[in-house]
Order: C-alpha cells, then structure tokens, then sequence
C-alpha cells in the first residue's frame, strides 16, 4: 500500500535516541531553544485572534509580515528582494521542502554536506533526486575542489547552511563566494538555509543571495524568536532569478496545493518579532554564548572539538574512545540524551551532537557526569 518514494526514506534516528529518555534525563539532545516566546510576539497573535484573523490569508502569506521581511533583508543582509518574491511558509521545513518540489527532477543531483541537517537526504530522496554527499574537513569546512569535481550534468542544486546543523560551523564570507562562482558556473541552484542566522558568535553572517542571483533564501522564526511550534519560515528569491524561471509562480502552486498558507495569527505574531524590539533576539544569545563557553570548556579536555561559531550545538569528535553511536548510547544509558552523528550522515560517525538549548545549571550537571564516565 505504502508508496516506494515513502518507503526509501527513514524515521529519524533522533526520534530513536529520545524514545529511550527517563524522567531523568539531561536533555543534550533538543533542537530548539528552550526558551519561551517573547510575550510581545504572543500578544501579536492574541490581537489577531481577537480581531478575527482566522482565515484562510493570500496563499504566499499577510502582504504586512512578506513587506516586514523584504524590509529585514534589506536592513540586515543588504540584500533587495521584493515583498512579492517572498513566500511565508509552514516553518523552513515546508520553504525546504517547496524548494526541492520545485527544482529536483528524479535523477537530479544535489550536494548535501555530510554531516548535515536530517531533513536534506530525507528531502532530496522524496523528490527521488540523487543525494551528492559534500565531506567536511575535521574543522568542518567544505572541500571546493572537491565539490567542483562531483558536479555533472544533472548537478541541480547545493544546499548550504551556515551557521550549520550539527557542526556549528559558521561559513567564511570567502568560502561562500568559491561555492557561488561554482553555482554560477554551472547553472546551478543554491539553496541557502539560513535558520540559526541570529545565533552567531564571533563571526558575521553571509548569505549567497549577496554574491549571486543563483539563491533561494530560506530562513525563518524558529530559532531566532524561540518560535519552533509557530511554525512561521519563508522562501526569499531575487528579481533576476524570478524572472529566469518563475520560481514563485512554481513554488506557489506546490504551497497552495499542499498547505493553502501558513497559520493567520502565526503570521501577525512573526509580523511582531520582525517590527518589534529585538532585545530578546540578543539576550537568547547572550545565554546561548554563556552556555557554548561552558559547554566547550567542559568538554574540550575529554574530546577532540572545533569551538562552534554559531547555532546551539557542540559537534565533539569522539573516535579515541568508540565510535558516536556507542558514545551515545553509553551516554544515555546515564541519563544524558545526546545524537549521535551517524544521525546527521555517515560523515558524522565518530561524532556525537550535544545541543546546549537547555539550562546552565543542566549543562553543568550533565558535564559532570560525562566527565566522570571519560576520566
Ligand atoms: C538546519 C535546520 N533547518 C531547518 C530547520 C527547521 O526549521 P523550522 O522549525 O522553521 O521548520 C531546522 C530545525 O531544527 C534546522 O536545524
């Protein structure tokens, strides 16, 4: 009964790891940010509700939250992308998933970092496009010649995240500019999530869409406003690129038929998070910084890691005891929920992913007990 495209992919296996939680867990595990919901961003969606907005809206979203968005790119990324090229969508997920609808032809080809975020393979496989595995260096970086190497006729896209999922690895403005000139080159589609863009250290924040036409941005409120369960993302194109192929058009008729619009009053709750304060933006990352800085202080002595410029995750190379799945498993046996890299593609083997989305004083606790389990 069950359709083959169904079929050939898998359940998470971080769904696997956290059905073996306890009530007494340390949550290492957790992709979201532990905090709540800026109350303004709340009262946003309280007044719509109260005013009515419960209906269905335009298909690609309020015209105010794709105008506020236009406007963000402009302001943060310096990027001009007309309200009109802006889809709203049912998180980045959906923006991810209308993308790969949009471009991948069974038979197409598209690079994914190895380790990567799940969804991509998982994506990528749904739209039967070949998966074209991007390996990391030890510091996480993207081998270019590599990549210009793997690319073929039916090369049809690369997807990039930056800062990324699981490394935390924030790309180098120079690193994005050699993968730009391959995607120009080439006739090839980037398609750049951008989700933990706010959750940035040391470094600044690219997007490709500044170096080339070829992009589709996708971004969204998850991380940023701790919006995880509003699900609120959107799809930014440029003129140029628009022009080309009639993405949006393309792109809508997918969205339309799938999921009509993203939530109305989840829509004037991330109108709110665009225009109002965004002091909250920066104290969420003030903690998530005190919390890397212990994480990685407190690891770095019994692991092998590259100190995360962004995202809320630690990516330790574990190998010099076992490899990530046994680590892990040993971990949660004592009541610490971590993933294993393996999760994130065979690239991630001898890695284990902590996440430090969850208290200070949890992390210290959890710390203590690695640390004792690895003496
Ligand atoms: C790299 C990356 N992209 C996209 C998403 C999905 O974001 P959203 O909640 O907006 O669907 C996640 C969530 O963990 C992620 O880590």
């Amino acid at each position: 009964m069950i359709s083959n495209r169904c079929k050939n992919i898998e359940p998470s296996e971080i769904r696997k790891i956290f059905n073996m939680a306890t009530k007494d867990s340390i949550n290492l595990g957790i992709g979201e940010p532990d905090f709540d919901t800026p109350q303004h961003i709340v009262e946003g969606a309280k007044k719509a509700l109260d005013e009515g907005k419960t209906h269905y809206t335009p298909n690609n979203g309020i015209p105010e939250l794709r105008e506020a968005i236009s406007h963000k790119l402009k302001i943060d990324n310096n990027l001009d992308v007309d309200a009109n090229n802006i889809i709203t969508t049912c998180g980045a997920s959906e923006a991810l998933m209308l993308s790969l609808m949009t471009l991948v032809n069974k038979g197409d080809e598209v690079l994914i970092s190895n380790p990567g975020f799940v969804s991509y393979n998982s994506l990528t496989q749904l739209c039967e496009g070949n998966i074209i595995p991007m390996k990391l260096d030890e510091k996480f970086n993207i081998d270019i010649e590599e990549v210009k190497n793997s690319i073929t006729n039916k090369t049809k896209c690369i997807m990039l995240n930056s800062p990324a999922n699981p490394t935390g690895k924030v790309m180098d403005k120079s690193e994005i500019k050699a993968i730009c000139d391959i995607a120009e080159d080439n006739n090839i589609i980037i398609i750049s999530d951008e989700i933990y863009e706010k959750i940035i250290y040391d470094k600044k924040h690219y997007s490709p869409m500044e170096f080339t036409d070829n992009c589709i941005l996708i971004n969204g409120f998850s991380k940023s406003h701790a919006m995880t369960g509003w699900r609120i993302g959107y799809i930014g194109i440029n003129e140029n690129l628009n022009k080309k192929y009639d993405l949006i058009e393309n792109m809508t008729k997918i969205h339309q038929y799938g999921f009509a619009c993203a939530t109305s009053f989840a829509q004037y709750g991330a109108l709110e998070a665009l225009t109002g304060s965004q002091n909250c933006v920066n104290e969420m990352l003030n903690e998530f910084r005190r919390r890397r800085d212990l994480m990685v202080n407190g690891l770095k002595n019994t692991f092998k890691l590259t100190v995360p410029d962004g995202a809320f995750y630690v990516f330790p190379n574990v190998e010099e005891y076992d490899n990530g799945m046994e680590i892990s498993q040993k971990l949660i046996e004592n009541n610490i929920l971590c993933v294993p890299g393996i999760a994130f593609g065979s690239g991630g083997e001898n890695y284990v992913r902590f996440s430090y989305a969850t208290k200070y004083e949890d992390i210290e606790k959890a710390l203590e007990i690695i640390n004792n389990l690895f003496e």
